[in-house]
C-alpha cells in the first residue's frame, strides 16, 4: 500500500503541457533566481547561532552542509530535467513512489516553506529593530521585538531551574515579536493581490545582497587576526555538525530553481545551471563571510556557569548575552540578532555595518515573498490533485490569486514568526526539507531503476554514489538537529497521516482515477 497509487510520468507531463505557462526563463534568470531565494537570514542572523555550536569550526559547518546541499542538487537536476513541472518534490515523489510517500512529502514541505518563511520575517525584525537603533536612534521597545523573555517564563512555568540566565531572559526578554508578524502580513497582503516578484526585481535585490556581503568580506578579510580562530573546534565534531545542522537553512531555497523548471527555456540544460550555479556562488560567499566574522571579532561560545555551551536561541543564552552587554562588555558575535551588521560595526565602520542592515532589511521580504509563494504552490498541486479542498485553492475573483491558501499560510507563519525564535524556527523548516531531499535522493534511484528508458536531458553523474551519499547526508544532518526539531518532524507526519487517511486518500483523483486536472 505504501508505493500504491503511481501518478504516471506522462500524465503529469500532459497536465503540464496543458498549462501551457511562456517558457521564458534562460540559466542566468535561474541563478538569479536561486541566489534570490538562497541568500538570506541563514547567512545575515543565523552566523552567530553557528557560531555559539561550533565556534570558529562553523567555517566547517558551511562546507559539510553546502556538500549535502550540493548532492542533493545533483538528483534534484535529474528529476528536474525530466519532469519539468511545478511541485518539486512532491510531484517526483508521486510519480515514482506513489500518494502516500508524495503526501509526507508535501507535507514535510509545509514545514521548509511556511516555518522557513517564519524565521526569515524573525531575521528581517531583527535587522529592522537594530536598523532603527544604529541608524535612526530610535529605540524600538524590546518587549514587542521578540519572544526571548516568553519563552524563558514558560520555561520557568513548566519548572525548569531558575538559572540566573533564565531569570535575565525572563525579566528583560521581549514577549512577542511585532516587526516579524507586520511583515509576514505585508508579504501575504502581496501575495493575495497578485505581487509575484518580477525577475527585474529579484536581479536588483540579488545585487544588493552579493554587494552587502562582497563588502563585508572586503572590509572583515584584511583586519582577520589568527589568534581569533583559537581553538579552532571548542565543540569538536559534534560541535560542527550541529552547527552544519543549523545552517543549512542558509542553503534552502535552490529548489525553487526546480519549481521555476515550467517556466523555462531549454530546462533540460538550464535547471541544472540554475541549481548548482547558485549553490556555488552562495557556498563561497558563505565561506568568505564565516572567515571574514571569526577573523575580524572571534567567535567562541559562550558558556553556562556549568561550562556546558549554552543552546543557541534559547533564553538561557539570551539572559547571558544580556548580562554580558550590561556589565559594560563588547557583545560577542554568538550573542548579536544581526550578526554581519554587528561585526562591522565592532570594527570600527559604524555606517557601512548600517547600510549592510538596510540591504537585509530592503531584501530580506523577498525571501519571505520566494517562501510564501512556495508554500502556495505546493499546496495548489496538492490541491490539484484531491489532496486537499479544492476551495482552500479557490481564486479570488478579482486579483485572480489563490487568497484562501495565502491567508491561511500567512496567519499560520505570522503566528509562528511572533512566538518562537528564529534558530528554533529554522532548525524546525530544516527537519522537513531534509526529509524531502531525502525522497528525492531515493526518487532518483528508484527511477533509474523503474523507467530506465524514459529520457534524461540531465544524468545525476555517479548515481550510484551521489544519491546515497545524499541520504546520508540528510540523515546525519537531520540527527544532528536538536533533539526537538528532530521531534518536530515524526510529529508533523502523524498529523499529516490523520489527514491522510481521514480526508485525503478518499478523495484523492488518482484513487478515482481522474488522473488530470480537476474540470478537464
Ligand atoms: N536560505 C534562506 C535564508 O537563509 C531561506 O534565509
Amino acid at each position: 500500500m505504501i508505493f500504491g497509487r503511481v501518478k504516471s510520468l506522462d500524465a503529469i507531463m500532459a497536465t503540464a503541457e496543458k498549462k501551457g505557462l511562456h517558457r521564458t526563463l534562460g540559466a542566468f534568470q535561474l541563478t538569479m533566481l536561486g541566489i534570490g531565494a538562497v541568500i538570506g537570514t541563514g547567512i545575515f542572523v543565523l552566523t552567530s547561532e553557528a557560531a555559539q555550536k561550533a565556534g570558529p569550526g562553523m567555517m566547517l559547518s558551511f562546507v559539510v552542509a553546502g556538500f549535502v546541499c550540493a548532492v542533493a542538487a545533483l538528483c534534484y537536476s535529474e528529476l528536474a530535467s525530466m519532469v519539468p513541472v511545478s511541485g518539486s518534490a512532491y510531484t517526483y515523489t508521486y510519480a515514482v513512489m506513489g500518494e502516500l510517500l508524495a503526501w509526507m512529502v508535501g507535507w514535510a514541505l509545509i514545514l521548509e516553506y511556511a516555518v522557513g518563511a517564519s524565521a526569515v520575517a524573525v531575521g528581517w525584525s531583527n535587522y529592522a529593530v537594530g536598523l532603527l537603533r544604529n541608524g535612526l536612534g530610535v529605540d524600538f521597545p524590546t518587549i514587542i521585538s521578540n519572544a526571548d523573555g516568553l519563552n524563558a517564563r514558560m520555561l520557568l512555568g513548566f519548572g525548569a531551574a531558575p538559572t540566573p540566565e533564565l531569570l535575565t531572559a525572563a525579566q528583560v526578554g521581549g514577549i512577542v515579536n511585532v516587526p516579524a508578524v507586520l511583515i509576514a502580513l505585508l508579504v501575504t497582503w502581496l501575495l493575495v493581490i497578485g505581487t509575484t516578484e518580477s525577475a527585474r526585481v529579484n536581479a536588483v535585490l540579488v545585487a544588493v545582497k552579493i554587494a552587502a556581503l562582497a563588502l563585508f568580506v572586503a572590509l572583515t578579510i584584511p583586519v582577520m587576526k589568527m589568534e581569533n580562530f583559537q581553538p579552532f573546534l571548542p565543540t569538536g565534531t559534534t560541535g560542527v555538525l550541529g552547527a552544519a545542522a543549523s545552517i543549512f537553512f542558509a542553503y534552502v531555497g535552490f529548489d525553487a530553481v526546480s519549481t521555476a523548471a515550467e517556466e523555462t527555456k531549454n530546462p533540460q540544460r538550464n535547471v541544472p545551471i540554475g541549481l548548482i550555479g547558485s549553490l556555488l556562488i552562495c557556498t563561497i560567499f558563505y565561506l568568505l563571510v564565516a572567515a571574514g566574522a571569526t577573523g575580524a571579532i572571534g567567535a567562541q561560545p559562550q558558556l553556562g556557569a556549568d561550562g556546558a555551551v549554552l543552546a543557541p536561541g534559547s533564553a538561557e543564552l539570551a539572559g547571558r548575552c544580556a548580562a554580558v552587554v550590561a556589565g559594560g562588555a563588547l557583545e560577542p558575535l554568538v550573542c548579536s540578532k544581526e550578526a554581519l551588521a554587528h561585526v562591522l560595526r565592532e570594527i570600527g565602520w559604524a555606517k557601512i555595518g548600517n547600510l549592510l542592515g538596510l540591504a537585509a532589511f530592503l531584501a530580506l521580504p523577498s525571501v519571505v515573498l520566494m517562501m510564501m509563494f512556495g508554500q502556495t504552490r505546493v499546496f495548489f498541486t496538492m490541491a490539484r490533485d484531491g489532496l486537499l479542498p479544492s476551495r482552500l485553492a479557490s481564486i479570488h475573483p478579482r486579483y485572480r490569486t489563490p487568497h484562501v491558501v495565502t491567508i491561511v499560510t500567512g496567519v499560520a507563519a505570522a503566528v509562528a514568526a511572533a512566538l518562537l525564535p528564529v534558530g528554533k524556527l529554522a532548525e524546525f523548516s530544516n527537519s522537513g526539507t531534509l526529509f524531502a531531499f531525502f525522497m528525492v535522493a531515493v526518487a532518483v534511484m528508484v527511477l533509474r531503476k523503474t523507467d530506465p528508458g524514459r529520457r534524461r536531458p540531465f544524468r545525476t553523474p555517479l548515481v550510484w554514489i551521489v544519491a546515497p551519499l545524499a541520504m546520508v547526508g540528510c540523515v546525519g544532518l537531520y540527527l544532528s538537529l536538536p533533539l526537538t526539531a528532530i521531534l518536530v518532524l515524526p510529529a508533523w507526519g502523524a498529523v499529516g497521516l490523520l489527514i491522510y487517511f481521514g480526508y485525503s486518500r478518499r478523495r484523492s483523483h488518482v484513487g478515482r482515477g481522474l488522473d488530470t486536472v480537476p474540470g478537464e
